[in-house]
């Protein structure tokens, strides 16, 4: 594979760090962006650890054009992962001139940069929330598109910045990726979601429960149209969403086509199945009380993964047993995040075989 160099927002964010590790063992050369706005500096330890070299790393805002253009300047990448964004669904509905500015304004200052220095190759961060309430499952990526919050509008209009690029200027290569429901850690612990605050997901929450931090889960509503009447989504391994990340780009550069994908199992699981495998993977007992639905809420998402097998060769390998599993160890291992003491130096104990095998 031709070693390149590749430019990533929000690089120190959660599926940021481990699309960085799986790029650097592909060969490439990754230069992180990042401005901490929710991440730590201790993931650039962390990754320097586990890449075996001091990573590459502008502190810089995404939406700081002059900061952005000195960067391209410096390290001409030949492609960028744009990932930085916030991300917080109901935090969008109160702040919506916030997540406009930040993903919108952060989205167009980088695909000014890339087009003043002659990178025209981008990976752009979507999601399943453009599929707004499914009309059909499995989901393909002809399906109807929507947005039910700013958050999702600012993926929605992303895809449409970026395809309108493509369509006036052919040399633009633009991948988007539709992530569904990214969970799970690094197979090491030294790396994985550390959700500020409350977690707005389920898993990170389940992991909160079982160490104990908080006293139960609340699960919205078990009176869907599902097997056991809780939702349905389609957890897929933040490695095996990493991984997606280093395919995409080598279609790029080889297919010379733009393309969207899912990035998904195909396979859907409910709430009490989740709660079954992290109860399961962490020994620990997981308390849940039912509660109303959440407005908004679909009773079942989930991917159809064929056209990403089809055109990348890739598919998701990991099952939520790994998942759970490897959200534990990173549980265990860092209880208060990147924020706690680093793992070397915890009095945790090694990793058991049964844990590391895949
Ligand atoms: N995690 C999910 O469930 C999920 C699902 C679908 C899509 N996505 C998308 O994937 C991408 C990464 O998500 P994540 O879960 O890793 O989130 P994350 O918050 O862990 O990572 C985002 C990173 O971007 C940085 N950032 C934000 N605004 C910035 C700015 N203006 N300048 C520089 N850095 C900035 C943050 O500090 C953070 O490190 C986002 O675009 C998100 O919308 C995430």
């Amino acid at each position: 594979m031709t070693r390149r160099t590749i430019l990533l927002t929000g690089a120190t964010g959660y599926i940021a760090s481990h699309t960085w590790l799986a790029l650097s063992a592909a060969g490439h050369a990754v230069v992180g962006v990042d401005d901490f706005s929710n991440s730590s500096p201790e993931v650039l330890k962390r990754i320097e650890a586990l890449a075996g070299h001091e990573p590459v790393f502008e502190r810089a805002d995404v939406c700081d054009k002059a900061a952005l253009r000195q960067i391209f300047a410096e390290h001409a990448p030949d492609a960028v992962v744009h990932f930085a964004a916030r991300k917080a669904v109901g935090e969008s509905v109160a702040q919506p001139l916030g997540y406009y500015s930040n993903n919108l304004g952060g989205l167009f200052s980088v695909v000014e940069a890339m087009q003043a220095s002659g990178c025209r190759h981008i990976v752009f961060s979507s999601s399943a929330t453009v599929y707004g309430v499914p009309e059909r499952l499995p989901i393909a990526e002809d399906a109807a598109l929507s947005a039910t919050n700013p958050y999702g509008q600012t993926k929605l209009m992303g895809e449409t910045v970026l395809r309108d690029l493509v369509a006036s200027d052919a040399r633009w290569k633009v991948a988007i990726l539709r992530y569904f429901n990214p969970v799970g850690a690094h197979e090491s612990g030294l790396i994985g979601e550390d959700p500020r605050g409350t977690p707005n997901n389920l898993m990170p929450y389940v992991a909160q429960v079982a160490a104990g931090r908080r006293a139960q889960l609340q699960v919205f509503g078990n009176d869907y149209d599902t097997a056991d009447g809780t939702g349905v989504r389609d957890y897929i391994h933040v490695s095996d969403l990493a991984d997606g990340h280093v395919a995409a780009l080598q279609y790029l550069f080889d297919a010379g086509r733009s393309l969207t994908v899912n990035l998904g199992t195909g396979r859907g699981y409910s709430v009490l199945e989740l709660v079954r495998a992290y109860a399961l993977a962490s020994g620990r007992d997981i308390p849940c009380r039912v509660v109303p639905r959440r407005p908004g809420d679909v009773a079942a998402c989930y991917a159809d993964p064929a056209r990403a097998a089809q055109l990348l060769g890739w598919r998701a390998v990991h099952g939520l047993d790994r998942m759970c599993a490897d959200s534990w160890r990173w549980q265990r291992l860092n209880p208060h995040g990147f924020e706690g003491v680093p793992p070397a130096a915890s009095p945790m104990p090694p990793l058991t075989l049964s844990e590391t095998s895949r």
